[in-house]
């Protein structure tokens, strides 16, 4: 049997608090609003063919995105959420003692499937929390095989500029994979901020992952996707369950893609609050890091706890982050107008 002693559980935020009703919750960086009427639809209709397997190849939900993306359907790959298909990456590249760089104070699951497949993690170091590309460049050694980096990075927010992401790809040996988690790209914006598909076109070693969790407001259904080199898509075909996405994934999750309007819509909102939420919060005495997706990393200093404790006795539930390795901080994910309002009239109660 796999030692598997050192390897932490992993916890999701939590949904609920004992007694209370009417919870907001803001600790998993989820879509507030749900899913789309369309999608919801899409969800009836195809609920009733439950009886029967999926596609194993999910060739429309495939088609779709390569459509919406102008991808080749040859460079993509499905998965029962992206986190499968991180776990599938590290199955097929590590081996025993192989070394996995991953930047300090990123998505836990990165060291997870690595441990699991027999990874050796080394943490690159950050300077105020960003990723440093030299760092993670001077923690290459012969027994590396594998380079972790969300795009924009979980929980901090922050991400490598093109500027500095061409630099890693250029200098990274090509027999290193480099996997790219972008599980955020629907809420960026900056003209700085590459998911790193135009990368992953030119480079066999980049692999590109993506989700249905965030913006289009599936993550019950577990969806996600892919881009790499098609031989790598080839070996993860090899790997994985027969059918390793659902039917019902796969129907919303083309309703999701088709629907225009409210992707649109919720990157408006977010922008909108997102800026609003820095703005109020940065006149607390606490400091907001400066994050670009639907989520905000706040410094809170020593009243991490007794603020976290407050806001659950108010039915706001966020993420404490003391497994991120930041104890003085509190994540909140970005709501719906009345939940954001609320956050702040409770934080302002606080502080005062
Ligand atoms: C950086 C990052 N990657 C992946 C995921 C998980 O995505 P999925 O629901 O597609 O497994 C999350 C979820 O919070 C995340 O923050």
């Amino acid at each position: 049997m796999k030692s598997l002693g050192n390897i932490k559980t992993y916890e999701g935020g939590a949904s609920n608090i004992p007694g209370k009703r009417n919870v907001i919750k803001l600790s998993s960086n989820e879509s507030p609003f749900g899913p789309s009427p369309n999608v919801v639809s899409k969800i009836r209709e195809t609920i009733r063919k439950t009886n029967r397997y999926p596609d194993g190849e999910y060739k429309k939900l495939k088609k779709t995105i390569g459509k919406k993306f102008n991808l080749p359907e040859s460079n993509l790959f499905c998965g029962n959420g992206s986190d499968e298909i991180l776990g599938i990456a590290c199955q097929l590249f590590l081996k025993k003692d192989d070394e996995v760089i991953i930047p300090k104070h990123s998505f836990l699951m990165f060291e997870i499937y690595s441990k699991i497949n027999g990874g050796i993690v080394k943490t690159s170091r950050t300077n105020k929390l960003r990723f440093q590309v030299e760092d993670i460049l001077n923690k290459i050694n012969s027994k590396t095989k594998i380079i972790f980096l969300a795009q924009p990075n979980n929980p901090t927010g922050f991400y490598l500029n093109k500027k500095e992401l061409s630099k890693l790809v250029k200098k990274v040996p090509k027999r290193i994979i480099i996997i790219l988690d972008a599980a955020y790209a629907e809420y960026m914006t900056d003209n700085e901020y590459s998911t790193g598909i135009d990368y992953a076109k030119k480079n066999k070693n980049i692999i590109v992952t993506r989700t249905f969790s965030k913006i289009y407001g599936i993550a019950s259904l577990r969806l996600g996707w892919c881009y790499a080199h098609r031989d790598v898509i080839n070996l993860m075909n090899k790997i994985r369950g027969p059918f390793n996405v659902n039917h019902v994934a796969q129907e919303a999750g083309i309703a999701a893609l088709r629907d225009k309007k409210n992707q649109l819509k919720a990157i408006k909102h977010n922008k909108y609050w997102l800026e609003k939420m820095k703005f109020k919060l940065s006149q607390l005495p606490i400091h907001v890091h400066d994050s670009r997706a639907n989520f905000l990393l706040l410094d809170v200093g020593k009243n991490a706890s007794k603020l976290n404790r407050f806001l659950l006795s108010k039915s706001i539930i966020v993420r404490t982050m003391e497994k991120y390795g930041l104890k003085s901080c509190i994540r909140v994910s970005i709501g719906k107008s009345k939940e954001n309002i609320k956050l702040l009239e409770v934080m302002d109660r606080f502080y005062k």
